[in-house]
């Protein structure tokens, strides 16, 4: 039989563990990590969009060049979910012959890396497509003649129109193709200057005569 005593005594133990309960409660709940902490944005979309640059007629003869900006959206771990950024691209013809596509610019699911080519209206056509960021520190580099090249970025070994940075003055052949360790053989090899790499490519396909971006990076 429970006595009168052992009553009191559970009364004025119960205020004393109502207050331990409540504080190992805020104690968990402050180690407990977030429930949802920041969850990306579910998207049924790819993040970039296509971008026409241009139509393969456009490019009537070698070493036609074309600039574009690319919008790339990537996710971003903010309350916006993604974020765009403009990235400056060139795409150039070059010779026939110069790069070969089999061993060239593969990219994946069928896309080409930076450099491809098609067959349209009884013509063929190669084309280079890549990021004018400098692949040394990420200036912008541009497109000049090989008169351009010789005075004003040090090299006079080329006879064609090339990329050339005006930072620290490297120089890329778009005809020319370079080993990147871990990617492949790319378009844009690195003929003068401190650059380590080619230009960054963009993926593309060549699709009913136009040129189509489909992401960079
Ligand atoms: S950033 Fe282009 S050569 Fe240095």
């Amino acid at each position: 039989m429970i006595d009168r005593r052992s009553i009191v005594k559970g009364i004025t133990i119960l205020p004393l563990l109502a207050v331990a309960g409540g504080i190992g409660t805020a104690l968990l709940s402050y180690l407990k990590p977030t429930w949802k902490p920041l969850a990306l944005p579910v998207t049924e979309k790819p993040l970039n969009e296509d971008k026409i640059v241009g139509t393969l007629e456009e490019f009537a003869k070698d070493y036609d060049v074309k600039e574009f900006i690319f919008t790339q959206v990537t996710v971003e771990y903010t309350a916006r979910g993604r974020a765009a950024t403009d990235v400056l691209g060139y795409a150039v013809r070059v010779p026939n012959g110069s790069l070969n596509a089999a061993e060239v610019g593969v990219g994946p699911n069928g896309l080409r890396r930076g450099y491809g080519e098609a067959d349209y209206k009884g013509q063929k056509y190669s084309i280079v497509v890549v990021s004018r960021i400098c692949a040394h520190l990420g200036c912008i580099f541009q497109y000049h003649t090989p008169a351009e090249v010789c005075s004003g970025f040090n090299y006079c070994g080329g006879k064609t129109p090339m990329f050339s940075c005006p930072c620290h003055l490297s120089v890329y052949d778009p005809a020319q193709k370079q080993d990147v360790p871990g990617v492949g053989q790319l378009a844009g090899k690195v003929v003068s200057g401190p650059a380590p790499r080619t230009p960054f490519p963009f993926d593309f396909a060549l699709e009913d005569g136009k040129i189509i971006v489909k992401s960079y990076g």
